[in-house]
Parts: C-alpha cells; structure tokens; sequence
C-alpha cells in the first residue's frame, strides 16, 4: 500500500511554514537555552559550557560581531548590558569590522554572534580578533560549526534547527544570551549583587511564559495585517532598547514581505524621516520603556498628526488619550530591560502575516540564503 505522506509537511508539525512553527517554538527553546545555565539558586552557571569566571574578570568592553539578525540581537544585548553593567559594548558588522583597524586589546570581550557558526564574514571577524584577544566567545546555535571550533568560549544557544531564511527563534536565544552574560560578567565583576543577579535571572526565567501569552493573541496580529499588503513603506520607531528591537522588526518585514521598512530613533524623526510620513504610512510604536514614555508618545503624536496609521506596542494600562493610536497591542506590566523578548515576537507575527497575505512564500524569500558564506 502506498503511504502518500510528504516529508517537509511531517516536518512542519501542522503548520504551513517553518517561519510560523519557529515562531510558536520560542518558548520552549528558551527554556532550553536559560534553564541550564540557572543553579538552583537562580545564580548564572556556565559549568557545563566548560567557560570558567575567569574568563570574565578583567574585561573592560565588550565588541559584539555579527551580521543580520545575529548584529540586532548584539544591538539589543549591548542597550541592555550598557544599562544594567555601565560596560561600555560597541556592536559592529562583520562585513565591516574585518576591514578595519580593530579598537580592541587583550582586555576586550569580543562575542560572535551567529546561528549558523558558517557565515563567511563573521568567521573572519573572528579570526582576526583572535590576534588583539583571547576573549573571544561564540553565542552560536549549530553544534561543532566553524565558528564555535575557532572561539576561546562557546555558548551554544538550544533552539534547535532553523529552516525558515528569516530567523526568529534564533534571535530570541541569542538575546538571552545576553542576559545570561550580563548575570554572569555582573557577579563576577562586583557589578551586581547576589540578590540582583538573583532576581535579573528569575525575570528572565518568566519569558517564555510571557511569549506563550503573546502568541495566544496571534488571530488578532493576523486581522492587522489587511493594512500592510499594498503599503511601499513602514516605519518602526523607538528609544532605548525598544529602538534596538524596532532594527530586527524592520528587517523581518524587509526580508519576507519585501515592504521598504526603517527603524528609527523615535526622537531623531523629527531630523528628516517625518517627512516620509503621509496618510496611512504605517508606524509601529514600540513604547514599553518607562523612562522615556511620554517622550515616545509625543513623537507618535507628530506621526499621527501627519496622518500615520499608528500601531502601538506598549504596557498594558490604559491609554488616557485613544485618539493617539490605531491600534493598541498590549504586553503585561514588564520590567524596560526585558519588554525585547515580547514586542519582537509581535513584530514577527506582523513580518509573517503580511508575506502570507502578498502571497510570498515567507520561508523562501527572493535572492536571501539562510547561511551566507560569500563574502
Ligand atoms: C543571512 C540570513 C539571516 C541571518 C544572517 C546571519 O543573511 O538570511 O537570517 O541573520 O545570515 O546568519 P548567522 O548564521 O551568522 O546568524
């Protein structure tokens, strides 16, 4: 008897693309990538990464390496460990800090980023750090790739195989990451106490919850999209770390819906952007640091003003004046520092849904590769 089954939709579990499964499988890799990195008392524990504290005494800057969504999550990594470690990190692309003159020494942290552990331009970064530096250390998902063989350290992030060219999952894993690095420099560099680490790490454990309650409010992401299938342009503005996650938003609107999308400094609009905005330009405001809030809603007004449609991601409170938005997408009450882990799966879905919706295939995007290893 013949068995009529396809093997790439046994492999999709269900789903009619890898890009949406990995979408849904964010929380669970994770779980994979915190939990065994978190004792029993919520302290960072790189034991069984072999990667000893020493590694991370002494290290006055950090360089983060990468290309792609790789470089956005180092963007988010370095807003974050600037903020909570007063560390100085610079995040450069590959492409261009392998041309260069490096301002690195023997102090200097440098950290790869990739998920592959095969892209061309990131290895050479790598292996030309390596000559300033043997604080190198690779965030990297493939097991045994060469960039994971060619670093000092290597901190394998679990979120399993990545099929889909725009990465999601691999993002999100990267970004924690960070955050475990953070606890871990801080401890060991007296920039954190105990109880901080403590609590920084019991935070981080909540996102994979939190991320599960986004994805249960996918119908409504999904409806929004109508919106996007004919628009030229987006704009995606922020400040602070929400800025940081507005650079991999665009990029995932960019890579699968082929729609022109920029992110952008909410405060910097009014230098020049703010004249690209006209009737029904979509703006997606990303608004969930505290600190700068009222500044934040004050540039949406500008845009509305303009007659942007205003899609805004912020905490779920009640917004005083309804007139300021189009559409008002709420994540729970949440620490500025860890808001990144669920504005970008929103903006994931919204990337996805628009390509579904201009009838593009989102897992084979035109002219991109899922590993680059030309230069
Ligand atoms: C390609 C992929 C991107 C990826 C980038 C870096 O451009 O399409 O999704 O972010 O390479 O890849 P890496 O494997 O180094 O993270």
């Amino acid at each position: 008897q013949e068995v009529n089954w396809d093997i790439t939709a046994a492999q999709k579990e269900g789903y009619p693309h890898y890009m949406i499964k990995e979408i849904h499988e964010q929380p669970q890799a994770l779980v994979r990538t915190i939990e065994p990195r978190i004792n029993p008392d919520n302290l960072p524990d790189f034991s069984a990464d072999g990667i000893p504290d020493s590694f991370f005494e002494n290290c006055s800057d950090i360089t983060v390496v990468a290309c792609g969504t790789a470089l956005y999550a180092g963007m988010a990594g370095k807003n974050m460990i600037q903020n909570v470690l007063g560390i100085p990190v610079s995040v450069a692309i590959a492409s261009e800090f392998r041309y260069e003159r490096p301002v690195i020494n023997e102090n200097s942290m440098v950290i790869v980023t990739s998920q592959s552990g095969e892209t061309i331009d990131t290895l050479e970064a790598l292996r030309l750090a390596r000559q300033y530096t043997h604080k190198t250390l690779a965030i990297v998902n493939v097991k045994g790739s060469s960039i994971a063989r060619e670093s000092d350290q290597v901190l394998y992030t679990h979120a399993g195989p990545e099929i889909a060219v725009a990465s999601t999952k691999a993002y999100s894993v990267q970004v924690a990451s960070f955050y475990l690095l953070a606890a871990k420099i801080g401890l060991v560099q007296g920039k954190m106490t105990k109880k901080e680490a403590q609590n920084f790490l019991a935070t981080l454990k909540e996102m994979p919850g939190r991320i599960e309650t986004v994805l249960s409010h996918e119908k409504r992401i999904q409806d929004l999209t109508d919106r996007f299938t004919n628009v030229p342009n987006a704009f995606y503005i922020g400040r602070g770390l929400d800025y940081r996650v507005a650079m991999e938003a665009a990029l995932k609107l960019k890579e699968i819906s082929y729609i022109h999308a920029e992110a952008y400094a909410a405060g910097e609009l009014k230098h020049g952007t703010i004249s690209l905005i006209d009737d029904g330009v979509p703006v997606i405001a990303l608004a969930t640091q505290h600190k700068v809030y009222s500044k934040v809603i004050s540039n949406i007004r500008e845009t509305k003003a303009r007659g942007a449609y205003v899609i805004l991601i912020s905490e779920d409170k009640k917004i005083t004046d309804p007139t300021i938005c189009d559409v008002h997408f709420s994540i729970p009450k949440v620490d500025d520092i860890f808001s990144v882990f669920e504005s970008i799966v929103i903006c994931q879905l919204i990337g996805y849904y628009t390509s579904v919706n201009k009838g593009i295939n989102p897992d084979q995007p035109r002219n991109l590769a899922k590993s680059v290893t030309v230069e």
